[in-house]
């Protein structure tokens, strides 16, 4: 697992257009790039080829706390099942942890987040603009780092491309 390095970006993208049923994840993450979103951008190698990508954008809980949004996620399908997904998440959430940030959100499966410790948002008072429910999860990185308060926790602009 290392950060993200120039000239990584065509490998990230076949990541990412060989995991969603279509490109939009991939252009989300040149996007994030291009506006300089990435907060944290994380590639997962192995015999030297790039087989997994996690981006992390900042989020906002109407205008009073930053936190780290992981968003996508994705690993090179011959590449799943071996514990590359969730090294890239951990290795991610250590390195949002580092760069500042209190608290992440994930909008995902409950069964694969909740072993890093992420749980329903809604039970901190957190939701979000795609109706995800109990899909939608936080985990505090820093003890006390929760947002005070219920709000709605807005994504970067750059998400309004998946539509
Ligand atoms: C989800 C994804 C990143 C997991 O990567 P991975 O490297 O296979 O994950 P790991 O090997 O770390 O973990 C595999 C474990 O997670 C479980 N798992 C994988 N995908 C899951 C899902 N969608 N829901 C619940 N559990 C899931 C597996 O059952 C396995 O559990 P086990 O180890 O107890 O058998 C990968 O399947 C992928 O890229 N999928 C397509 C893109 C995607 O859906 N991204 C997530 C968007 S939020």
């Amino acid at each position: 697992m290392r950060p993200e390095r120039p000239g990584d970006a065509p490998a990230i993208r076949a990541v990412h257009e060989a995991s969603f049923p279509t490109g939009a994840e991939a252009r989300l993450v040149d996007l994030l790039r291009e506006a300089g979103r990435l907060s944290a951008s994380l590639v997962a190698e192995v015999d030297g080829r790039v087989v997994g990508h996690v981006a992390f954008s900042p989020v906002t809980v109407e205008a009073r706390s930053v936190g780290a949004g992981l968003a996508p996620l994705a690993i090179l399908p011959t590449h799943r099942r071996r514990g590359v997904g969730a090294a890239l998440v951990a290795a991610g959430l250590d390195a949002c942890r580092s760069a500042g940030f209190g608290w992440a959100v994930v909008l995902g499966e409950p069964d694969y987040y909740g072993r890093f410790g992420f749980r329903p948002a809604s039970a901190s008072g957190l939701s979000d603009e795609y109706g995800g429910g109990d899909a939608f999860q936080v985990v505090e990185l820093t003890p006390g780092s929760l947002p005070a308060g219920a709000g709605l926790v807005s994504y970067a602009p750059e998400f309004a491309s998946l539509g």
